[in-house]
């Protein structure tokens, strides 16, 4: 069931300024040393936001998850928070992937207040922001790689991407992109039925658009087919009151404009946030 959360913003304020979104993917903490994430965080808590989306790759086992939610712990703002491919790698044999899907993820956000945003979006000054982790479903395949079918992009993705490895849930890719993307769009529709909400800012992990993918590629380009959902992306561009489309994952930071079919720009931003040198972007500023 999708519901919004409606952030807590001063009356005099509202309708005076844009609402100030700031998004925060691959933190990493764990791999980034955590000062190195608490001086980030304190730069972003400066900023005085009035919604933080923590967009994924918060920090892996479940400990270093709660430890970058509690950077954050005593913010004045609305805090969202979506999983990352990371956070829910059972590499350590504690949770499995499902249980941290499922309940541990989500119970911890809860926990400290924080809103889940893969069942919940946000509304503030009359925009919303709407977000999911966007797995990926193998429609950002190269070209070349068309004759792979889903099977064989399954079954060896751990030669390619360490989720093959350390992600023990029961989907296949496809069966999981599928899940979240349903009630994503679930969310998305309640958000453009609201006639509170104005405009929408999408939040997803994994990327949508092809303009967002990473300008870097590795030594095996059909890695790219674990980074992206261009499909998601399609079906947000149907949305007109979308504004801006923000991702992470690939931690190579992209400013771009996605045109769609019928001409209209969207832009859209892949979040340059690194190993050792976590990034957030301002939205509204
Ligand atoms: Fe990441
Ligand atoms: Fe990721």
């Amino acid at each position: 069931m999708a519901g919004s959360v409606q952030a807590g913003l001063a009356e005099s304020t509202r309708g005076l300024f844009p609402v100030k979104v700031a998004i925060f993917p691959d933190l990493h903490v764990g791999i980034t040393q955590e000062s190195t994430a608490r001086l980030v965080a304190e730069k972003l808590r400066a900023e005085a936001p009035d919604v933080i989306v923590l967009a994924g790759d918060l920090g892996e086992p479940l400990p270093r998850f709660e430890q970058a939610l509690d950077l954050f712990a005593d913010v004045d703002c609305a805090v969202a928070v979506l999983a990352g491919n990371h956070d829910v790698w059972n590499r350590f044999e504690i949770e499995t992937s499902e249980e941290l899907w499922n309940g541990r993820l989500p119970g911890a956000v809860r926990d400290r207040g924080f809103v889940w945003l893969e069942e919940e979006n946000i509304v503030a000054h009359g925009t919303a922001v709407v977000g999911t982790i966007g797995w990926y479903d193998y429609s950002a395949k190269p070209p070349e790689f068309a004759h792979k079918d889903d099977e064989v992009m399954f079954r060896t993705k751990k030669v390619f991407n360490n989720d093959g490895n350390y992600i023990d849930w029961p989907w296949t890719d496809v069966e999981f992109a599928g899940m979240v993307g349903a009630s994503f769009v679930q969310r998305m529709e309640a958000a453009n039925a609201d006639p509170a909400v104005h405009e929408i800012i999408v939040v997803t992990h994994v990327p949508v658009f092809p303009e967002q993918a990473s300008r870097q590629p590795g030594n095996n380009p059909r890695a790219a087919a674990y980074f992206g959902n261009w499909s998601l992306g399609r079906v947000i561009e149907q949305y007109d009151k979308v504004a801006h489309v923000f991702s992470g994952h690939t931690h190579d930071g992209v400013a771009a404009v996605h045109v769609t079919p019928r001409g209209r720009g969207i832009p859209c931003t892949t979040v340059g946030s690194d190993y050792g040198a976590p990034r957030y972007a301002v939205w509204g500023e």
